[in-house]
C-alpha cells in the first residue's frame, strides 16, 4: 500500500513496484495544498482512467487499485485494510511544503499526524508486517552540526511542518515499542526527478532557465 500516491515520490514508488510485478494499492486525498493538476497527471501517467475517480471508489487498472480517500477517514481506512491484506505500506501522504504549514497549521497537524496515527492504528489492527514512512531532513531545524547525521539532536524543529514529521517520528517509536510494529522512517532531504512538485527548488530553477 503507497499513501500519497499521487505525490511526486509516491507515484514515482508505485511506478517502481508495478514495473516489478507487485501489486499496489495507493490512496490519495487529491488536495490543492500543491499543484493538482500535476496529482491527476500523475495518476494518468501510471494508467488510471481518472474521470472514474469518486471518492472512496475503487480505480483499477491492471496491478494498480487507486481509492481517494482521506487518511483520516477512520472509517474508510478500516474497511481499505480488512478487503486487502498488505505486508508493507509505504507512507508518503503530507501536507508538504514548509511555508504553507505556517499559515494553515492545524491543517498540517490533521493531515501529517493524525492521519499518521490512524495509519499506525491500521497497521497494527490488520498485522501489517512492515510500514516505511517519509519523515524530512526539515526535523534537524537549529542543529548546526553539518553534515547532519541520524544521531544528530533533532528536537528544534523551526516550522510546524518540521514539527508535525518529528511527531510522526515519536509516534512510529512509540507503536514500535508498544505493539512491535516495524518501523522505517526516512528522512529525505530535497529529492527531485520526473515528476517532480512546481514548488520545488529544481522545478522552479529549470522554469526560470
Ligand atoms: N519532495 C521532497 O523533497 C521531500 C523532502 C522531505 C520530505 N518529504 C516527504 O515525502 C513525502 C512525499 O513528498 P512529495 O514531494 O511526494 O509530496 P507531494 O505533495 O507531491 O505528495 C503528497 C501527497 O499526499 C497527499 N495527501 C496529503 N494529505 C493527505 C491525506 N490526509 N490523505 C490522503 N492523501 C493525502 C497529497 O494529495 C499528495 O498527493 C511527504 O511526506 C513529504 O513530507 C518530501
Amino acid at each position: 500500500m503507497i499513501t500519497g500516491i499521487a505525490g511526486f515520490i509516491g507515484s514515482r514508488v508505485a511506478k517502481h513496484f508495478l514495473e516489478q510485478g507487485e501489486e499496489v494499492v495507493g490512496i490519495d486525498n487529491l488536495n490543492a495544498i500543491t499543484d493538482p493538476t500535476l496529482k491527476w497527471q500523475r495518476l494518468q501517467m501510471l494508467g488510471l482512467d481518472v474521470e472514474d475517480i469518486q471518492d472512496n471508489h475503487l480505480v483499477q487498472k491492471e496491478q494498480l487499485r487507486f481509492y481517494k480517500m482521506d487518511l483520516n477517514d477512520e472509517e474508510g481506512m478500516n474497511q481499505l485494510f480488512s478487503d486487502h491484506a498488505f505486508n508493507t505500506v509505504i507512507h508518503l501522504a503530507a501536507n508538504t511544503g514548509v511555508r504553507n504549514s505556517l499559515t494553515q497549521p492545524q491543517s498540517y497537524l490533521q493531515a501529517n499526524v493524525l492521519g499518521f496515527e490512524v495509519l499506525l492504528r491500521c497497521c497494527r489492527a490488520f498485522s501489517v508486517n512492515r510500514v516505511i514512512f517519509a519523515s524530512s531532513s526539515s526535523v534537524y531545524g537549529m542543529n548546526e552540526h553539518t553534515p547532519f547525521q541520524e544521531d544528530d539532536d533533532a528536537s528544534h524543529p523551526l516550522s510546524v511542518y518540521a514539527a508535525s514529521k518529528k511527531a510522526d517520528e515519536l509516534l512510529a517509536h512509540t507503536y514500535a515499542h508498544l505493539y512491535g510494529l516495524s518501523t522505517i522512517g526516512l528522512r529525505f532531504f530535497t529529492v527531485y526527478g520526473p515528476w517532480t512538485r512546481s514548488d520545488m527548488a529544481a522545478y522552479l530553477f529549470m522554469d526560470a532557465c
